[in-house]
């Protein structure tokens, strides 16, 4: 099974062209995002179920001879995590004040003075970038050049660095203030991923000054610092979509569309049957096998495995759940965290399941809540069977044999054990364990007053008669 990211296009090509090379690649992720309006750092907000960082740390250079460090600001510990946990091979720097990108990359002076190769600059901002993108960019340094600039054509350039090519040479970029009004109809922009020859990085960044109208370090200076050294800098075109920077929660929106489309797109390549594409939402990590069917409406977070044959019918919301194959899921089901579905499974409407394990060929087809259980095979759960799984402080476990029956508004209070082959009477509140082959029945004795309804009905008729003769 492969991720639907990896289908996405962000596999790693094979290393003919890099074999050899080793990089480092250095993530900036100090910014505040202030125009995110939200506590939480920009580089955490997710699209497609993972952080925006997430994405970007997963497109950058991995394996023997590729190193990654991460600059985060200060009482960052959260990105800090998120970039371990990600990636534990990385490395990551603080950025005590934030003067600019060219300040940002230098905070991994450290890493930056062990050299590599190539060194390769990203922005956490910038989560769409695929990771080939990253090697074309290698590749313009490994046929000489000593500046890699990833460029795009901007719909609306405003807010972005210009690129100033001359004879088809980068000369210089110009960033918005600094430009001047015919530097402001260029369409050309900078996408802010860069490469540079390892060799010679530290050296061109730390030539960078501040005599800008902000006063900040820009790394795009690096470019005519290149130039004066008359070495090479070099423009590498992409698309605008791959290199949207997320400033917004309306950019934010707008990159998780375009990361759906291409989720969707590489669902249906690898042979998945989505009947309304444009109305199901996939995880980055989601994996399929053969032959499987999502219906239109469903809704995939993160972490979730679909076995060959299965079919998610519509309405339906996963997150980190294992659906095995042939399994049936829905219309309207909502399979939580810790859900694990075995081969032919039915979960019908309304059933919601949390951290339960289900054996092959169990069904729960209609209104039930299944938390904490473990429920062997074949096992079949009747309509409003509810795990009375939480007594107000602690979750209790519920376990349920092989080929048992549950009868229908059953609740199993936990912790509590149905043995195999066990039957459970319909409307029972189950307390005690159940052994193998046992039935339980837990309900009052049934009174029938005979001719009762005849005489209730009577007596309601009358009551509601007109009276007097108005
Ligand atoms: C930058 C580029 C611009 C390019 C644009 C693309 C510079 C000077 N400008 O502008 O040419 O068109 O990106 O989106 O490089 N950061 C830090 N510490 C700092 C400043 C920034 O870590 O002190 C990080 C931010 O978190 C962000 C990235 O660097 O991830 C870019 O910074 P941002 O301020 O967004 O740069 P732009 O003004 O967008
Ligand atoms: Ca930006």
């Amino acid at each position: 099974m492969r991720t639907a990211a990896a289908m996405a296009a962000r596999d790693h090509p094979k290393g003919i062209l890099m074999s050899g090379r080793t990089s480092l690649t250095i993530v900036l992720a100090a910014g505040e995002g202030t125009r995110m309006r939200s506590s939480t750092p920009k580089v955490l907000h997710p699209i497609a179920g993972q952080s925006l960082l997430a994405h970007v740390l997963s497109a950058a250079p991995k394996g023997s001879g590729a190193s990654l460090a991460v600059v985060v600001g200060p009482d960052h510990e959260k990105v800090d995590e998120e970039a371990r946990r990600c990636r534990p091979d990385a490395e990551t720097f603080v950025q005590r004040d934030r003067k600019g990108t060219a300040h940002a990359v230098l905070a991994a002076r450290k890493a930056l003075a062990r050299g590599s190769d190539d060194l390769i600059i990203a922005f956490g901002d910038t989560p769409l970038i695929a990771a080939a993108t990253f090697e074309r960019l290698r590749g313009a340094l490994q046929q000489g050049a000593a500046l890699a600039v990833l460029g795009f054509r901007a719909a609306d350039p405003t807010g972005y660095g210009r690129l100033l090519v001359e004879n088809g040479r980068l000369i210089a970029i110009r960033e918005q203030a600094d430009a001047s009004p015919a530097e402001h109809e260029i369409t050309l922009c900078n996408a802010g991923v860069m490469a540079f020859d390892g060799r010679k990085a530290l050296s061109i960044l730390d030539k960078i000054g501040n005599a800008n109208s902000k006063g900040e370090y820009y790394l795009t200076d690096a470019v005519t610092i290149v130039r004066d050294l008359g070495l090479e800098a070099v423009v590498i075109e992409t698309s605008e979509d791959e290199v949207r920077g997320i400033n917004t929660k309306a950019q934010l929106a707008e990159a998780e569309s375009v990361m759906q489309g291409r989720l969707r797109k590489a669902a249906l390549d690898a042979g998945v049957t989505l009947i309304a594409p444009e109305t199901i939402f996939l995880a980055a990590d989601t994996t399929f096998g053969k032959d499987v069917t999502i219906e239109p409406f469903v809704v995939i977070g993160p972490g979730v495995s679909i076995g060959d044959g299965a079919v998610i019918h519509s309405f339906s919301h996963i997150v980190q759940a294992s659906i095995g194959k042939k399994a049936s899921v829905g219309p309207y089901a909502r399979l939580r965290p810790g859900t694990s579905l075995g081969e032919g499974t039915r979960i019908g409407n309304f059933v919601e399941t949390k951290a339960a394990t289900l054996e092959a060929g169990v069904k729960i087809n209609h209104l039930s809540y299944v938390g904490d259980a473990h429920v062997g095979a074949n096992s079949n759960l009747g309509a409003g069977t509810i795990t009375c799984n939480y007594d107000g402080f602690s979750k209790h476990k519920t376990e349920i044999g092989t080929g048992a029956f549950i009868g229908t508004n059953s609740s199993l209070v936990a912790p509590v054990r149905i043995g195999n082959g066990a039957y459970i009477g319909s409307g029972s509140v189950i307390t005690r364990d159940v052994p193998d082959d046992a039935m339980a029945v837990e309900r009052s004795q049934q009174t029938n007053r005979e001719g009762g309804a005849m005489r209730y009905r009577e007596l309601k008729t009358r009551a509601k008669a007109p009276k007097g003769n108005d």
